[in-house]
């Protein structure tokens, strides 16, 4: 089975409770049905204004059976959750009176609704941009105990099957952090290392990249991926990795033996942690349109509770996949 439909079993099978906080946005409102007709998902909750929702529903011909609608700010949960984040973030200077305000943000009740259990994984960013559903995520749902650093990572899928786990792998971090500070790229590592187990199902080994090997370089990206590893060393982080490694001498086993002979690594990486966003993105998209190979993400990590963003561009079935996926991860 492949990755999407591997996933979309597992969603099957956990029957988890999703929340929409786009809920006005046409694709939404199909994919919501979607998930819902195919099991998917054991519950839907769109949020937004109920007429709103209903008058786009009714033009798109799209059947709202079975799916919660609920309206920001207002309802039974309205004091809770204004309340829950006052507490949040009141050593911020958070007043009542502005988390009032704040808790009519679908992106907030939405994040809300996941940190308290009203549901279980959340997916939006069909219409709002990525820095403000991490925002949303960030100040609410938090990242899981021990994990200091939210991050991303694709899954690669369908490549030759000699890289990776049978042509998957995982890219990590494509779409969060522009530039990570060593601290933030092991921890980046360790979020990816756990995503390898959930979505390729197989033990992680990671290269942590650079335009260095093994010292052949030197400038303060070369130190800061350096740095990293040691993090990653002295804390005995349970994967296997290395680093820092020029990509060639992490992927082919010939440059390996040359570059870096006795790297644990060798011929079996499945991760890719870039030293910085603009490497990041970039490699995905290279790997994505050069090598024609299927980009799924970017799936948020180390987060205490699944969430994840959507690309603006999404069509409905990349939306439904990013949800599956998301509640797949669900515990
Ligand atoms: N991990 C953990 N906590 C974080 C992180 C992180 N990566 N980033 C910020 N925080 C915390 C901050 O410390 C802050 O906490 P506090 O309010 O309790 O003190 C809180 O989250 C809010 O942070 P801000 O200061 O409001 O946000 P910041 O300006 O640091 O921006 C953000 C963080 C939103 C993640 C930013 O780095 C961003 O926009 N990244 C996205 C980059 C992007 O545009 N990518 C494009 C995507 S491309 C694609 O998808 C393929």
């Amino acid at each position: 089975m492949d990755f999407v439909n591997v996933m979309k079993a597992k969603a099957k099978t956990l029957q988890k409770i999703l929340v929409l906080p786009e809920g006005t946005e046409p694709r939404t409102i199909k994919a919501a049905r979607i998930l819902l007709d195919e099991r998917l998902a054991a519950g839907v909750t769109l949020l937004g204004k109920v007429e709103d929702i209903e008058k786009t529903a009714a033009k798109e011909g799209v059947d709202l059976g079975g799916i919660n609608l609920v309206f920001p700010g207002d309802g039974v949960k309205k004091d809770t959750y204004v309340r829950e984040y006052y507490e949040m973030r009141k050593h911020k200077g958070m007043t009542e009176e502005q988390a009032k305000i704040d808790m009519t943000d679908p992106l907030r009740w939405g994040a809300m609704m996941v940190h308290l259990g009203d549901a279980d994984a959340m997916v939006a960013g069909a219409e709002n941009t990525t820095g403000d559903v991490l925002r949303a995520g960030l100040t609410i749902i938090g990242t899981s105990q021990g994990v200091k650093t939210a991050s991303s990572c694709f899954v690669m899928a369908g490549m030759d099957a000699k890289w990776g786990a049978s042509g998957n792998m995982v890219f990590s971090d494509c779409a969060v952090i522009p530039d990570p500070t060593a601290e933030q790229l092991a921890d980046i590592a360790e979020s990816s290392a756990q995503s390898c187990r959930e979505f390729l199902n197989t033990e992680p080994v990671a290269a942590l990249l650079s335009f260095s090997t093994k010292g052949s370089a030197k400038h303060d990206n070369v130190t800061k991926v350096q740095n990293a590893v040691e993090i990653l060393r002295n804390k005995k982080a349970g994967f296997i990795f290395d680093g820092e490694l020029q990509a060639d001498a992490a992927l082919v086993p010939s440059v390996t033996d040359s570059k870096a002979p006795g790297s644990p690594v060798k011929g079996r990486v499945n991760i890719l942690i870039f030293p910085d966003l603009g490497a990041g993105n970039i490699g995905y998209k290279l790997v994505q349109r050069l090598a024609g190979a299927e980009a799924f993400g970017p799936f948020l990590q180390g987060f205490a509770k699944p969430i994840s963003d959507l690309s603006r561009g999404a069509s409905v079935d990349d939306i439904v996949i990013t949800c599956a996926v998301t509640l797949a991860r669900a515990k």
